[in-house]
């Protein structure tokens, strides 16, 4: 349902059209997230064809340190929506995904090879997982994409992660990292392709370089907000500083001792 032509989304990403067109890849440019789904439902078979997708993904010395739950269970479901801002799309979307960091499984696994897998407690390993989620997230995000599906994050399933821990069964050592809402778009979604900084902006020739303007993407970002129907002159820098300000953290300010205890990031 969203048929952009490469040098369409380009515009719609960018404010000004390609240097050349590379027509296959509209299906990646075309991304948006979806927040209102239809009931169209997405068969068993179909999520089988995009978890095996997201477990292609390349994965840290193949430790493969993420798992996924789906909940699919209505109730469940809106214990979910609840606990991460009782946000409709988890409730709508065909299938939910937790995303997991999971050291659980190669704790089991190692224990039982005789090797101590006591180094999991090291930040390494907690970056690893999320690498690990992130990616095979995302590839599962392209397949679904590619054959007319939509998808939300959901990064609110942090707000809470001892009740999700609860809700989901995790044992120690598993984190729900983010969440995943996938199915066919409602007709009247209304999600557009949102702007993104030039390129010059986030990719630097051999050195970093911190004067990179934003400027002209605050300008853009107004323009969309105002299309959006946000109030009031707001720009990317307004708006994502508010974002970092330490006073919205809608329960994750305390993520870093949460996951101590687990055991996670203790080194
Ligand atoms: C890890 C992650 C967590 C996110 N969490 C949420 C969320 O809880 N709710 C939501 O509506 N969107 C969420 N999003 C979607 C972002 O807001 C969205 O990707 C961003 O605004 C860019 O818009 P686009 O995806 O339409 O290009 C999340 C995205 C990511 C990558």
């Amino acid at each position: 349902m969203f048929e952009e032509t490469f040098s369409q989304a380009w515009r719609l990403r960018y404010g000004d059209g390609p240097p050349v067109e590379v027509p296959e890849l509209a299906p990646l440019l075309r991304h948006r997230s979806v927040r209102k789904f239809s009931d169209r439902p997405v068969p068993e078979e179909t999520m089988q064809g995009l978890i095996a997708a997201a477990q292609s993904a390349a994965t840290s010395s193949n430790l493969q340190l993420y798992s996924i739950v789906s909940v699919q269970e209505p109730e469940r479901r809106e214990n979910i929506a609840k606990l991460c801002a009782d946000q409709d799309q988890i409730r709508d979307a065909a299938w939910f995904f937790a995303f997991l960091v999971d050291h659980c499984r190669l704790r089991t696994a190692a224990e039982g090879a005789g090797q101590d897998p006591g180094g999991l407690d090291y930040t390494e390993f907690y970056t690893m997982a999320v690498v690990d989620a992130a990616l095979a997230a995302e590839r599962m995000v392209c397949a679904a994409e590619f054959l007319g599906m939509g998808i939300c994050y959901i990064g609110a399933l942090r707000n809470d992660p001892e009740a999700i821990k609860e809700l989901l069964k995790l044992p120690d050592g598993v984190f729900g990292v983010f969440g995943l809402c996938i199915g066919y778009p409602a007709e009247d979604s209304e999600a557009e392709i949102r702007p993104r900084l030039r390129q010059h902006a986030i990719w630097f020739r051999e050195e970093y370089n911190a004067d990179a303007e934003t400027e002209e993407y605050d300008e853009r970002m107004r323009s969309f907000y105002v299309s959006e129907g946000v109030k009031g002159a707001v720009t990317w820098s307004m708006r994502s500083g508010r974002r970092v300000d330490g006073f919205h953290m809608t329960g994750r300010e305390t993520q870093k001792e949460w996951l101590e205890g687990q055991g996670f990031n203790r080194r």
